[in-house]
């Protein structure tokens, strides 16, 4: 099939129902860009492809390039006059004896349907071949396949004036059309429609006005949604989240409040993990198995090894995290933490840029930022590393079985060695040696009988001028 292909995917319109100002085709779905499902579909096909470009082109061609390392041509449309017209601009790439036509905005688009449409296309020695679908309220959008005794059209929905309760399949937007035929049909193409717009859709008129043959096939609505507003946008990326979701469940996740979270297209869930109402699992985050990813959590590009437990409310970017740790509620990790196996991080602790060691606690309210923490070490509540000393960030080292009373300051650059103990609320600036107790905080003083005096003193002071100390 793909020897016998060549696809060209029509991606050069303004999107101005959009009234975003930017191109639709780079809107995400599932964390990927719109563009990228038909590119990734036909390569998953081995389809040579060609994407024309026009409005925001450079920012697309980067994105498919980027994508595709190179292997996906490119045709410019400089003035958007219509999907006919899109076609045109490709005259130099039809290299193969049938061309696939795909409009770029309907990214759900599956490998089934293209091979259905060719072997249909090839069986039935088609001039042109397309995908329809049926719609009870076609509504304002989408062309009508209008069928009569022995002639086939496309009207569009701005030029139909039927009764729109008796054409009720619709033009889906993907053609294929053999070479021949689009060689001699494309320039009989005219602007005389509402848009003033040369359309592809005509060509099904301009073959079975000539009495060659024209092959439809049907596809479900969801595999064939356009996009053209902010609405249809939603609408579709429901329908691929849904999909995504059944696919999890069906091997073995469980979702706690499945309408309400959400998950990007290159997320993966192990078997028995159970993921909470309102969780959003995006980028390259890799849940491991039995893992409880609590609600209202937000994971990006993490990673999370078996039999975690990642708390509610609770954030975690481009870190890696190994087996039966547990963090959260309210955690932030992020730019490259890795935790080891059965460690804890608690509750209002931030880590960023962080080694955390096997069974280290760090449990209440914390900062840790730029550190190498070894294992088994206790971070007491309100210990904060200042990494940042206003000019550069530095490094804290804290080695194995240190204990870090409550409320430290760690002044980087730090090394704390092994079974040290720092004394609660000290301020840290000097390195400690191992097995030592550093204290570092004023000493305090005890004033026997002085409770009684001081009460006095406070009396008195009320009747006196302020600012006068009174101890
Ligand atoms: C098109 C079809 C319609 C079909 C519907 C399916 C035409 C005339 N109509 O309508 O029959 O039911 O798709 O979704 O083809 N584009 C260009 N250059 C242009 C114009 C458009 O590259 O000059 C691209 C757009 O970026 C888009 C695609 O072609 O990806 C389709 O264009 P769009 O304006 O969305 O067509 P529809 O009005 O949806
Ligand atoms: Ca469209």
């Amino acid at each position: 099939m793909n020897k016998n292909m060549h696809a060209i995917i029509l991606a050069a319109g303004k999107a101005t129902r959009f009234k975003t100002g930017r191109t639709k085709l780079l809107e995400k779905i599932c964390g990927q860009e719109m563009v990228l499902y038909s590119t990734k579909m036909l390569a998953y096909l081995q389809i040579e492809s060609t994407v024309v470009v026009g409005h925001q082109k450079e920012k697309i061609k980067k994105i498919v390039s980027d994508h595709h390392k190179d292997t996906i041509s490119f045709a410019h449309q400089e003035e958007q006059k219509g999907t006919g017209h899109a076609v045109l601009c490709t005259r130099d790439k039809w290299n193969k004896d049938n061309i696939l036509v795909l409009n770029g905005d309907m990214p759900l688009v599956s490998p089934q349907v293209i091979k259905k449409l060719y072997k249909t296309h090839q069986g039935k020695k088609a001039a042109i071949s397309f995908v329809v679908s049926h719609l009870e309220h076609p509504g304002h959008a989408y062309g009508r396949v209008i069928q009569e005794k022995n002639s086939v059209k496309i009207v569009e929905a701005k030029d139909f004036t039927g009764d729109p309760t008796k054409h009720c399949w619709i033009n889906a937007g993907i053609y294929l059309i053999n070479k021949k035929f689009l060689q001699e049909s494309i320039d009989q193409l005219k602007t005389d429609n509402a848009n003033q717009e040369f359309y592809l859709t005509d060509l099904v008129g301009i073959a079975s006005d000539n009495k060659k043959t024209v092959a439809t096939i049907p596809a479900p609505f969801d595999l064939v949604r356009g996009i053209n507003t902010l609405e249809e946008l939603w609408a579709t990326e429901e329908v691929q989240r849904a999909h995504l979701i059944r696919y999890w469940m069906q091997n073995g996740v469980r979702f706690v409040k499945a309408q309400n979270i959400h998950l990007d297209i290159t997320v993966k869930i192990g078997a028995g993990s159970i993921i909470g109402g309102g969780v959003y699992l995006l980028g390259n985050t890799i849940v491991g198995n039995n893992c409880n990813i609590q609600e209202y959590t937000r994971l990006e590009n993490a990673t999370i090894g078996d039999n975690s437990t990642i708390k509610s409310h609770t954030v975690i970017n481009d870190s890696i995290l190994y087996e039966n740790v547990s963090v959260g509620p309210f955690a932030h990790l992020r730019n490259g933490t890795v935790v080891e196996q059965n460690a804890k991080i608690g509750n209002f602790v931030e880590v960023k840029k962080s080694f955390i060691g096997n069974k280290t606690k760090a449990k209440h309210l914390a900062y840790l930022g730029d550190a190498t923490i070894g294992k088994q070490v206790n971070i007491g509540a309100g210990t904060i590393i200042c990494n940042h000393n206003g000019i550069s960030k530095e490094k804290t080292i804290i080695e194995d079985n240190v204990y870090i009373g409550s409320n430290n300051t760690l002044v980087a650059p730090l090394t704390i060695e092994k079974n040290s103990f720092t004394a609660a609320g000290s301020t840290i600036t000097k390195n400690v040696p191992a097995n030592s107790l550093a204290i570092a905080r004023a000493y305090q003083v005890n004033k026997e009988g002085y409770a009684p005096l001081l009460k006095k003193k406070i009396k008195k002071k009320s009747n006196q001028p302020k600012n006068e100390s009174i101890i």
